[in-house]
C-alpha cells in the first residue's frame, strides 16, 4: 500500500480552514461559501501587483470567475489529495475532462484512449473534437494495442483505472513509462480513486482528472469537476485553457464539496467495506457468472490493486446469466438500491449496464471469447446503509426473480 491513509485524512479535516480574525483573534471552523463576480483592490498598486503576478501564472483572482477562498480552499484539497501542484476546477467531471483535453490537444493532433474510459469521453469527441480536427482512437490498454495505433501526429494518452463499468485494473506505471518514452502527455479519470484509495500522479501520470460528483462532494447534491496538474511545465496550457473557456464553479457548490470532503475517507471505506460483504454474497449465487472488484481477491486486477491502490469504494459490476426481462425484474425488485446512474453518494443505487457499451471494451470481448456466457451486468454502488439490509434487499430481489 503506498499512501499514508492516516495523513491524508488529517490533511483532509485541516487543508481550507477559515482564517482567524486578526484583530479578535477569532473565527469559524468552516470556511464561508465566498460568492463574488467581482474582486476589489485595496489600491493602484494592489490591483497591478495582483495583475502581474496573475500574468506570471500564480493563483491570484482578480475577477470571480476563477472564485475565491471557497474554490482556492477546494483546489488546496484536491491538490494534496492528488499530490499535484495546481487544481482547476470545471461545473462538472466531464466538464473537466474536455476542458484538458482542448488544453493540450490542437488541429491535427491524435490521442490514444484506453477503451474503458467513461463512456461520453467518445461522445466528446465525435461531437466537439473531430470537428475541430483532433483524432482519437480508443483502443485496448495493452502496450502492443497501443503502440499499433501510435501515430507521429500523437501527443496524448488518456485512460482510466481502474475502467468505467468493469472496473479493469491498469498497469498505469507501464502505460506511463511506454507514453513519457514517445513524448505523450498521460492524462487520467481518477473519479474512482479521488485521491483518496488511487493516485494517478504517483504513479507518473501527468494530469489527473475526476469528477468530485462522486465520492468528494458524496452526497449526491452536487456536480463538480477538477483537473490535477503534476508538473508546473504543464500548469500554463490549462490555466490559460481554463481562464479562456469561462466556465466557472458557483462557492455553494464548492463549499458542498469541501464539505463532503472532510468525510472521504469514512464515507470511502465504508462503502468498500460493505461492496466487498456484497460481492462475497453475489458470488455464491448460481445465477452470478463474474463479479468486478479489484479489492475482491478474485478479480484479475486484484494483484495491480494490491500493488497500486490504497483502498477501495462502493462501486462494483456482476455479470449474470439472467436474461435482459429477467435482469429488469430483479432491478425492480429491489427495494434499497435506487435506480439511477451515478455513484459515490451515501446511498446505494443500481443500473443496467447497456450491451452496446460493453461491447465497446475489449475486456469484456476477451472474457466473451474465453467463455464467459453472461445475458446481463449490473453496476451496484453499495452505499452506507446498513449491509445486513442491504444483502437482505438482494436475498430477497434474487428470490423475486
Ligand atoms: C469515471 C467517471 N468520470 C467522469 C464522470 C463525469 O462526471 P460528471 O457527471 O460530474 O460530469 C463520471 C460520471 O459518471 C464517471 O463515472
Amino acid at each position: 500500500m503506498s499512501i499514508s491513509a492516516d495523513r491524508v485524512d488529517t490533511v483532509l479535516q485541516h487543508v481550507g480552514q477559515a482564517p482567524l480574525n486578526p484583530v479578535t483573534g477569532t473565527g469559524p471552523v468552516s470556511l464561508p461559501a465566498v460568492r463574488t463576480s467581482t474582486v476589489r483592490f485595496a489600491s493602484m498598486k494592489a490591483h497591478d501587483q495582483a495583475q502581474m503576478a496573475r500574468h506570471a501564472g500564480h493563483r491570484v483572482a482578480t475577477y470571480g470567475r476563477v472564485g475565491l477562498d471557497t474554490h482556492e480552499a477546494f483546489e488546496a484539497l484536491v491538490c494534496e489529495l492528488e499530490g499535484g501542484q495546481r487544481a482547476f476546477l470545471a461545473p462538472s467531471g466531464m466538464a473537466a475532462i474536455s476542458m484538458t483535453l482542448m488544453a493540450y490537444l490542437s488541429a491535427g493532433d491524435h490521442a490514444l484512449v484506453t477503451d474503458s474510459v467513461y463512456g461520453p469521453v467518445r461522445a466528446f469527441h465525435k461531437s466537439v473534437l473531430a470537428r475541430m480536427g483532433v483524432a482519437m482512437d480508443f483502443v485496448a490498454p495493452d502496450i502492443d494495442s497501443l503502440q499499433a495505433a501510435l501515430r507521429p501526429e500523437t501527443r496524448v494518452l488518456y485512460l482510466e483505472s481502474p475502467g468505467s463499468l468493469l472496473m479493469q485494473m491498469l498497469d498505469v506505471p507501464a502505460l506511463v513509462r511506454w507514453a513519457h518514452d514517445r513524448g505523450l502527455l498521460v492524462v487520467a479519470d481518477n473519479t474512482w480513486g479521488s485521491g483518496y484509495v488511487y493516485r494517478p500522479l504517483a504513479l507518473g501520470v501527468d494530469i489527473s482528472v475526476l469528477a468530485a460528483t462522486k465520492y468528494l462532494g458524496g452526497h449526491s447534491d452536487l456536480m463538480l469537476g477538477a483537473a490535477v496538474v503534476r508538473d508546473a511545465q504543464h500548469v500554463r496550457a490549462l490555466s490559460d485553457t481554463h481562464y479562456a473557456l469561462g466556465s466557472t464553479v458557483g462557492a455553494d457548490d464548492v463549499w458542498l464539496a469541501l464539505r463532503g470532503a472532510r468525510t472521504l475517507g469514512l464515507r470511502m471505506q465504508a462503502c468498500g467495506d460493505h461492496a466487498l460483504q456484497v460481492c462475497e454474497w453475489l458470488s455464491a449465487q448460481p445465477s452470478v457468472r463474474r463479479v468486478f472488484f479489484p479489492a475482491w481477491p478474485h478479480d484479475p486486477g486484484h494483484g495491480l490493486w494490491q500493488r497500486d491502490a490504497s483502498g477501495s469504494n462502493g462501486l462494483l459490476a456482476v455479470a449474470l446469466d439472467f436474461d435482459r426481462h429477467q435482469a429488469r425484474r430483479l432491478v425492480d425488485a429491489l427495494r434499497l438500491f435506487g435506480i439511477g446512474y451515478s455513484w459515490g453518494g451515501y446511498e446505494s443505487l443500481v443500473s443496467l449496464v447497456d450491451p452496446e457499451t460493453l461491447a465497446q471494451h475489449s475486456y469484456w470481448r476477451s472474457l466473451s471469447a474465453g467463455g464467459l456466457q453472461a445475458g446481463s451486468v449490473l453496476r451496484l454502488h453499495v452505499g452506507l446503509e446498513d449491509a445486513a439490509d442491504l444483502l437482505q434487499d438482494l436475498e430477497s430481489a434474487f428470490a423475486a426473480v
